[in-house]
């Protein structure tokens, strides 16, 4: 019998003889430097054997420190070493337990979506105060949120500011879609936000006053640089946006400024990849001479969201 001691030290040991694989804390595409390069490689194999073991045994992972020798059944024992035979292909954890902590919330994840990143708190964390401003003045700020994949940034803002009355939620993928769903009954927002396909803000039926986006930023210049998990594993259609990553980015902000829908005083909030800042600025600065543009760092010091007041 194997304890879960056992377990996580045979775990770890076995993740340690792979190459390289993780996307731990990497922005979007896993290009460009992030926090994960701070810390040794054994402490995300560590926490990876420790988050599989404890989905295994459908505990928390505090847990399993609390009981060490508490020991395995065989088929407890069989289906962890099988997970973390396919994590050390590559394969992310995140696919392999089927969820995703986000903004403190639990989200269903599986292939057919971006793993939510924690840079994208960040985009959240802005949106909130936006809103919280604008509610502060008197008003029920309608957001759209473009490209949401599993929902995680509406879904974080609808259960964090419940005085926004309902949300929009826009991909192009049906398949994203359908993951977006299962996380509004999750967290019981199948009112609040709704679902809509399509390309951009055409699905949009009125205007908006906070904007978000998450979308495809990495470019397929920097494909050498992704990491076998992210490469492998995530949809494309969420990583690539053209060969510099911009594509999307530009050609969303173009449909904006020529739509109508954005309600007076509105506010754009974008995540960006760590080299796009200055581009991305001189995009903006043309389509809204008069607009005030902010830029905020991560938490790793990079250029990651970019907030366009009208
Ligand atoms: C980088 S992922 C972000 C997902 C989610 N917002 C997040 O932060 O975890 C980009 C999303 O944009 C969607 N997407 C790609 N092209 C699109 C388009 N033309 N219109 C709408 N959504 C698109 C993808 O399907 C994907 O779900």
């Amino acid at each position: 019998m194997t304890t879960v001691q056992q377990a996580l030290a045979q775990g770890i040991q076995r993740l340690t003889q792979t190459p390289p694989i993780s996307a731990q804390d990497q922005n979007q595409g896993g290009a460009g430097p992030r926090p994960g390069d701070l810390l040794p490689r054994d402490h995300f194999d560590s926490l990876d054997a420790q988050l599989l073991l404890s989905h295994v045994l459908h505990v928390e992972r505090s847990t399993l420190y609390g009981y060490p020798e508490r020991e395995l059944t065989p088929a407890q024992e069989q289906h962890y070493q099988a997970l973390i035979e396919r994590r050390a292909q590559g394969e992310p954890v995140a696919y392999l337990t089927g969820h995703k902590e986000f903004y403190g919330l639990d989200f269903i994840v599986d292939r057919r979506v971006l793993i939510p990143r924690p840079e994208t708190e960040l985009l959240v964390e802005t949106a909130l105060l936006v809103c919280r401003q604008k509610i502060a003045a008197g008003s029920a700020p309608i957001v759209a949120d473009i490209g949401t994949g599993s929902g995680a940034i509406p879904i974080a803002l609808a259960v964090n500011e419940p005085r926004l009355p309902y949300l929009y939620a826009t991909d192009i993928s049906s398949d994203a879609l359908a993951v977006a769903t299962l996380n509004c009954q999750r967290h019981h927002l199948e009112q609040r936000v709704r679902l809509l396909q399509g390309d951009l803000i055409a699905p949009l039926p009125e205007p908006v006053d906070v904007l978000t986006a998450n979308l495809p930023y990495v470019g397929t210049n920097e494909i050498a640089l992704l990491t076998p998990d992210v490469y492998d594993y995530e949809p494309h259609l969420a990583l690539f946006s053209g060969p510099d990553g911009l594509d999307l980015i530009e050609r969303f902000l173009k449909d904006v400024a020529r739509s109508n829908v954005l309600k007076a005083e509105a506010v754009v909030l974008l995540e960006i990849g760590f080299q796009q800042r200055e581009r991305l600025s001189q995009v903006v600065q043309t389509l809204w001479p008069r607009a005030r543009l902010d830029v905020y760092k991560d938490y790793a010091g990079w250029d990651r969201v970019l907030q366009v007041n009208m």
